[in-house]
């Protein structure tokens, strides 16, 4: 397949797409993306949270071109993935005892540690600060393609700047065809939302992002975390340490609002809001947390099952704007172990929050 969309200022690229077998991966597809990574060029792969965009960490023109095929802020750091806890040494300049903790438990997996960086990371990978974000995925496919390339692969997730992150490769070649260079199609991805990012290099460990690895997990681990008050909101004071809170995230083109309440009074309101926008002509979409029937353009019921819930969320975000969703009214749930991630999706795609006490 090869996308026909030619971007202002840059050439327009076949994107190679390479099915890859996401238990057992093909040593000669990985060895062919190693090659594109090595020559300075860009590959989108699975991870067990969502589809990556991968680079030379240590190549400041390799980490550019992720920046400009995304549309990506510059102040905004990516993530540095690792195959082998001994490549962690020669990225950050100390480890502190929490972090030895936490690895021990949740590497590989969706855990993403935040240290003081050392030289050889460049800048434009840190978006100009002095920490590095690392993480060691458990993805064969990513674990296999890191090994092969031999070097730290930066990867932020492989949307657009903005977009719902991509859990299929369509996802990512909807977003992305024309502009990178290979795609490895490794199925759709375990957890479905990005991974758990703290902060361990300051004195006191904060939360950065919640994600695949729940905040009681971590807590009971390493005790108390901070969780700062930009978990929920969009602007707040710990922007400059976590530049990428500050923008409009994970949000299909319909604009979300999201209610949150007793389940009687959300019902209520949704009713309400619904009448209201499709007297206007509007094309209204729900995100339901009961099975109540309402006469909306399209309904989904989220469920009781967290896992599956983060799993589909992203997804179901690309259905709505398949469905030309003008609007999409989604019931908050509980913050709870992974919910809590889910939320921070929401809240962060959201257009308007509706709280009814
Ligand atoms: O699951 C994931 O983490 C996926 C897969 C591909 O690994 N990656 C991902 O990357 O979600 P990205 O770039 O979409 O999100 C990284 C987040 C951003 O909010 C960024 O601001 C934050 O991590 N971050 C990265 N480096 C940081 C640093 N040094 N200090 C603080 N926050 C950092
Ligand atoms: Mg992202």
């Amino acid at each position: 397949m090869t996308a026909s969309i030619l971007i202002k200022n840059q050439v327009k690229m076949h994107t190679e797409i390479l099915k890859i077998n996401p238990k057992n991966p093909q040593l000669s597809k990985i060895r062919q993306a190693a090659k594109v990574i090595k020559s300075g060029n860009l590959v989108a792969f699975p991870t067990e949270t969502v589809y990556g965009l991968g680079a030379n960490a240590l190549d400041s023109r390799s980490v550019k071109k992720i920046f400009v095929a995304k549309g990506r802020p510059s102040d905004n750091p990516l993530i540095v993935h690792i195959s082998d806890i001994s490549d962690l040494k020669m990225l950050v300049d100390h480890i502190p005892n929490t972090a030895h903790k936490l690895i021990a438990k949740f590497w590989p997996g969706p855990l993403t540690l935040v240290l003081k960086k050392s030289k050889i990371v460049p800048k434009i990978t840190t978006g100009g600060i002095n920490t590095v974000a690392i993480r060691m995925p458990e993805n064969k496919i990513a674990q296999a393609l890191i090994r092969e390339t031999g070097v730290p692969i930066a990867a932020p997730s492989a949307n657009i700047s903005g977009r719902p992150s991509p859990t299929i490769a369509k996802h990512v070649f909807d977003d992305l065809g024309g502009k990178i260079n290979m795609i490895l199609d490794g199925g759709k991805t375990k957890i479905g939302i990005e991974s758990t990012v703290i902060d361990l290099s300051r004195k006191h460990p904060s939360l950065l992002r919640p994600g695949g690895i729940s905040l009681e997990q971590l807590q009971s681990l390493i005790g108390k975390i901070a969780l700062p008050s930009s978990i929920h909101e969009r602007k707040s004071k710990l922007i400059h340490r976590s530049p990428g809170m500050k923008y409009r995230h994970y949000s299909p083109n319909a604009k979300i609002i999201l209610i949150e309440g007793s389940k009687d009074k959300v019902k209520n309101k949704t009713l309400h809001l619904l009448a209201q926008f499709q007297k206007q002509g509007k094309k209204v979409g729900i995100m339901s947390i009961s099975n109540t029937k309402y006469k909306s353009d399209m309904t989904v019921f989220l469920g009781n099952k967290l896992d599956v819930l983060a799993a589909n969320l992203f997804n179901t975000f690309r259905e709505f704007d398949v469905k030309k969703i003008d609007v999409i009214l989604v019931h908050g749930i509980n913050r709870k172990g992974l919910g809590l991630g889910i939320m921070n999706r929401l809240e962060k795609a959201a257009y308007k929050k509706i709280k009814i006490d």
